[in-house]
């Protein structure tokens, strides 16, 4: 090339890139609410801060965002929000929440510039950011017993059963579970048991506040057994809950399970945070039903506590140390991967997992590099991800165990692992747990091109 035109290309270049700089920083163009932020909100805001979004205020209009307008810069330079744990420089997932470098430095230039609200008028009130049920209509709507919680702000652990009768059995696609209070219900984790004809799931209690009560003691109180004594047929995470995340639906075919006509679903361990009021929560489970039979069925595997894969050294954190604790399991069988869930509590404090294929290759999974207990998404890929017969699935954490850790439980710091003295394990939040779960389906050729993002 002619050095001149080079000059001159690399000179418009500079410019260039210059001038879209300044949009955003030098103040040149004045950024709005309207214009700039509210977009930015809308989208990565807005879907918790509403009303029953989960979160404690409504970012919603101008006022809303312009009042907070300080905080919100620094929560959002610090990425303390929107809440997204999982390292994107490693994998990504569907319905991420991150602010680009670019919408970061616009909400500080905003909010340190006058805090200008364009023309407001003109802001349509739009409905897109409305955290209604994502996956749309249900055909069945189950209600789950009503919860009351107490105004002693503490954390709260319940064991729920959720009986239901229908005529007849029923392909189902998705379950989501609608929280009656999003701001306190923090997580759901649901299970349905298929019982034989003789038991009735209306018999039993429905609602036991779990603690120290015996685990075996607490299914025999709700009646989960069928009527000569045998444990029913369990689906697995037929719903999960937790706050900011979206009932997942997997494109048609892949998923779901049959919904017998005599059954319950069980939200096992049901965690709402601390209330200073009383309240009732009423939650639902909304119920999508498949016209067939799912051709790619589901399955689950779960390392770690309770899980198929032990975990060395065992999880028992002495006080004042810092841990790193490791699960694998060799898988016999390509599997595609869909969606995992990394799973701590207090002290936790990174989280890695990986796939060492048998040439050496390395599958990335997910890196957590600062756990955080209050966001653990059930992380689904954008595509299945291939995980090759004979890989090792391998899983690293680290725990904090110390008094530089604010989540610490206890001061001074006490002993923290598993526990097994309550017939189940680890069902305290100060207890320990570690474990990964992954929804699979066994592999087939073209897999990696399945585009999860459109259900
Ligand atoms: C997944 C749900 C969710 C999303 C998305 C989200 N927030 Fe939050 N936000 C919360 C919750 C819940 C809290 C309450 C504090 C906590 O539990 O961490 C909160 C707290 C805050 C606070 C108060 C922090 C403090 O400690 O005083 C600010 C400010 C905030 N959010 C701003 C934002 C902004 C700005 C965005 C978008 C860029 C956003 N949030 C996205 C759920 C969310």
């Amino acid at each position: 090339m002619n050095p001149l035109k080079f000059q001159r290309l690399y000179l418009l270049a500079v410019l260039s890139s210059l001038t879209s700089f300044c949009l955003v920083s030098c103040g040149e163009k004045e950024l709005t609410f309207s214009e700039d932020i509210a977009p930015i909100v809308y989208k990565n805001c807005t879907p918790c801060h509403q009303p029953n979004g989960g979160a404690p205020f409504n970012l919603i209009t101008y006022t809303d965002v312009a009042k907070r307008a300080k905080t919100i810069a620094f929560v959002t330079r610090t990425r303390y929000m929107p809440p997204w744990p999982a390292d994107p420089h490693y994998t990504h997932f569907i319905n991420e929440r991150l602010l680009s470098e670019a919408e970061i430095a616009m909400i500080q230039t905003w909010a340190s510039t006058g805090k200008k609200a364009g023309d407001t008028v003109n802001l349509k009130p739009t409905l897109s950011y409305k955290r209604q049920s994502v996956l749309g209509t249900p055909d069945l709507i189950i209600d789950v017993p009503p919860v009351n919680i107490a105004n002693d702000n503490a954390d709260q652990f319940y064991l729920i059963k959720i009986p239901y009768q229908i005529k007849e059995a029923q392909y189902v696609k998705a379950v989501e579970y609608v929280a009656g209070q999003p701001s306190i219900v923090h997580h759901a984790n649901g299970h349905l048991l298929l019982f034989d004809n003789a038991t009735n799931p209306f018999d039993g209690q429905r609602i036991i506040k779990t603690g120290d009560t015996n685990f075996v003691e607490r299914f025999n109180q709700l009646k989960l057994l069928n009527s000569n004594g045998s444990v029913p047929t369990r689906v697995h995470s037929a719903f999960n809950y937790l706050p900011g995340s979206f009932g997942v639906k997997y494109p048609n075919g892949i998923g779901g399970f049959i919904l017998s006509p005599n059954g319950t679903f069980v939200a096992n361990d049901i965690h709402y945070g601390p209330s200073k009021k009383t309240l009732i929560d009423s939650s639902k489970l909304y119920v999508y039903f498949a016209n067939k039979k799912p051709e790619r069925p589901t399955f689950e595997i779960m390392l770690g506590t309770n899980g198929v894969a032990p975990i060395v050294p065992p999880l028992q954190i002495a006080p004042n140390a810092i841990s790193k604790h490791i699960t694998e399991l060799t898988i016999y069988n390509d599997i595609s991967v869909l969606t995992i869930n990394p799973h701590m509590h207090l002290i936790g404090q990174q989280f890695k997992a990986y796939a060492l294929k048998p040439n050496g290759d390395t599958v990335r999974l997910i890196h957590i590099p600062q756990w955080q207990f209050r966001w653990q998404y059930f992380y689904t890929f954008t595509k299945p991800v291939r995980i090759p017969k004979g890989s090792i699935i391998r899983v690293e954490a680290v725990f904090d165990n110390t008094l530089k850790n604010p989540n610490n439980p206890f001061n001074p710091p006490q002993l923290i692992g598993e526990r097994n003295d309550h017939g189940g394990a680890s069902m305290r939040t100060t207890d320990e747990m570690l474990q990964f779960i992954i929804t699979y389906m066994p592999y087939e050729k073209g897999d990696e091109n399945i585009d999860l993002t459109q259900p």
